[in-house]
Parts: C-alpha cells; sequence; structure tokens
C-alpha cells in the first residue's frame, strides 16, 4: 500500500512550512494588538490543573502572546495569574513567555506590584467574579491586598489621561481606589534564575527550546494577528516543542479577523495540516458562528 503523503520532510518540518518559511518576515508587535484583561488566564489556569496531576515532573510552560492593553492601563496580567496558581498549589515549574511586543516584555520584567482597577469589578454578578479572582490572586501568593488612591510605580494610565481636560481622567479611577498586591518573590526569583524566559520574538522563529518539552501552552488571541504564513511557522515551532500528550490551548477568531486559522473559517489549518504537524483537536470548548475556542493535543 502506498504511504499516505503527509508533506513531512526527514526533520518532520512540512513541506509546506517550509516554503513559507523561506522570505519570512518576522513580526516586531507593538501596543495597539496588545489587548487584554485580569480574567484571560482563567482557562489555562483550569487546563493546567487537568493536566498537572499525572506528569510525574514539574510543569513546563509557554505562554505566547501576553498583552497588556488591560484598558485603560498598561499592564499584562496571564503570567502573573498562572504563576500564582502554580504557586498557590505548591506546584514547582518553568515558564518560557514570548511576546513580539517589546513593552509586553519590559512590563513582564519590570513589574513588582499587580494593580486592579477597582472601577472594573462593576455591580452584581461581574463583581462578584473579578473580585473571586483577585482574592484567589492573594490567597495564591499568601499576601493582604492593600488600595491605592494615588499613582505608584506600575500603575501605567496613558498620558493623556492627566490632562484635565480628558473626559474620563486617571484621577476618576483613584478616586474610586485601585487594588494594589506584588508580584510573588518566586516569580521574581525564577525571572532571575531563567526558570521563567522571557522571550522578545515572533513565536513564528522564535527559539523557544527548553531543557524539557513543553507540557501545556497557550496560544490565545495571537493567531488572527498574524498572517498565514506566521501562522504555519509558529504552530509548526510550537508543536516541534511540545511533549507528546502535551495540550495547547487556541482560539480562533478567524470568522472576524481577515487571516483565519480553522478551513470552517476558510483558513489553512484542517485535518491533514494537523496530521502533519502531529497534533489533534482534542476537545472544541466553544464554537461559535465567527470563532472557536479549542485544545490542540501532540500524539507523537
Ligand atoms: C490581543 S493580545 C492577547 C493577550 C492574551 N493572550 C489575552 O488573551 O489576553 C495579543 C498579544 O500577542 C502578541 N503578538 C502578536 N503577534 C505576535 C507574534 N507573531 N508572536 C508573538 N506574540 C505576538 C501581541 O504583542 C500581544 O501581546
Amino acid at each position: 500500500m502506498e504511504p499516505r503523503p503527509t508533506g513531512v520532510t526527514t526533520t518532520s518540518t512540512p513541506i509546506w512550512v517550509k516554503q513559507v518559511s523561506e522570505g519570512y518576515r518576522p513580526e516586531r508587535g507593538h501596543i495597539g494588538i496588545t489587548e487584554t484583561s485580569f480574567a484571560r488566564g482563567n482557562r489555562s489556569i483550569a487546563l493546567i490543573d487537568q493536566i498537572s496531576p499525572n506528569l510525574g515532573h514539574r510543569p513546563n510552560v509557554l505562554l505566547v502572546g501576553l498583552g497588556l492593553d488591560a484598558e485603560p492601563i498598561l499592564h499584562c496580567y496571564e503570567p502573573f495569574r498562572v504563576a500564582a496558581h502554580l504557586e498557590g498549589r505548591g506546584i514547582d515549574y518553568t515558564m518560557t513567555l514570548v511576546d513580539a511586543t517589546q513593552e509586553v516584555i519590559d512590563d513582564i520584567r519590570s513589574r513588582s506590584a499587580i494593580f486592579l482597577l477597582g472601577r472594573k469589578f462593576g455591580d452584581g454578578e461581574a463583581r462578584k467574579i473579578l473580585g473571586n479572582m483577585w482574592v484567589k490572586y492573594l490567597t495564591d501568593t499568601r499576601q493582604r491586598g492593600r488600595t491605592t488612591f494615588e499613582v505608584l510605580e506600575g500603575l501605567n494610565f496613558p498620558d493623556f489621561m492627566f490632562d484635565p481636560r480628558a473626559m474620563v481622567g486617571a484621577h476618576s479611577y483613584l478616586m474610586d481606589g485601585v487594588y494594589v498586591a506584588d508580584v510573588s518573590m518566586q516569580f521574581r526569583q525564577k525571572l532571575e534564575t531563567g526558570e521563567i524566559n522571557l522571550i522578545h520574538q515572533d513565536i513564528a522563529v522564535a527559539d523557544i527550546e527548553t531543557r524539557q518539552p513543553y507540557d501545556y501552552v497557550e496560544f490565545t488571541n495571537v493567531a488572527y494577528l498574524m498572517s498565514p504564513e506566521g501562522q504555519k511557522m509558529a504552530l509548526a515551532n510550537i508543536s516541534r516543542h511540545m511533549r507528546a500528550g502535551g495540550l495547547m490551548l487556541v482560539d480562533d477568531i478567524g470568522g472576524y479577523s481577515g487571516t483565519p486559522l480553522l478551513s470552517r473559517f476558510k483558513g489553512w489549518l484542517d485535518e491533514e495540516k494537523l496530521h502533519d504537524l502531529s497534533l489533534i483537536v482534542d476537545e472544541v470548548i466553544s464554537a461559535e458562528k465567527f470563532s472557536e475556542t479549542f485544545i490542540l493535543k501532540k500524539v507523537s
């Protein structure tokens, strides 16, 4: 019987990935494509809980595209929330953080405190949910929160919000009070030892090799910002560095963006390409008309 044509070379890089790699120009990223929020790490936290009891070794985590625009402040949250969760569970870990935007990497490297705007808590159910997340961060990192009514280092309102003519100025948020907590000592130490590794590069070409392959990868709200060529190289790069059985959380808002991943949105990622990358769809978390959130599993 003829073997199935997989498009895989002897080095396991599919031919179609090699083809797009030639002449590819890496993205440099910029503020404005970095929207995020305090709540965004929730799915990763749940998935890491699912896999970590069965690992038998400390989890190696890769977070790609970390975010900074937590409107109206500039603040990266995801790595701090995921790390806090692991620390709260007493799970030692290594983590690689990749982002194409220099300011995102700088924020993570320099940040010593986490801020959450009191007004963001809103009313009713939303207030309860965000409040619980904040309390969880404090509990996981074993600290009591505080409230500030003045600007502290790391509380980065955009300059225009200090203009007295601003419709909604920084002072109005400060009057409500801003919640403050420390970045955990363990996070800061791991940054120094390299157990948390910061990489300012386009994930399509980033050098993400570590001593052990990744058990868990988050790749959410990033692919829609990439060209199809970059997406192909990114998924090949990530998959190459995953452990067999490792999981990758992906979302595709390709129904809205001009560069869909999934074939159902007229993107390039179909069963055959997944096969070539040694990936399968392990679970579809939500499938909307224009967007899909799903988990990929590395099979070999
Ligand atoms: C919309 S934010 C999403 C942040 C976070 N994952 C979330 O869901 O809240 C996209 C992030 O991906 C980063 N990014 C965009 N293109 C990238 C690329 N090619 N490689 C690595 N990071 C990229 C941006 O700098 C930004 O921080």
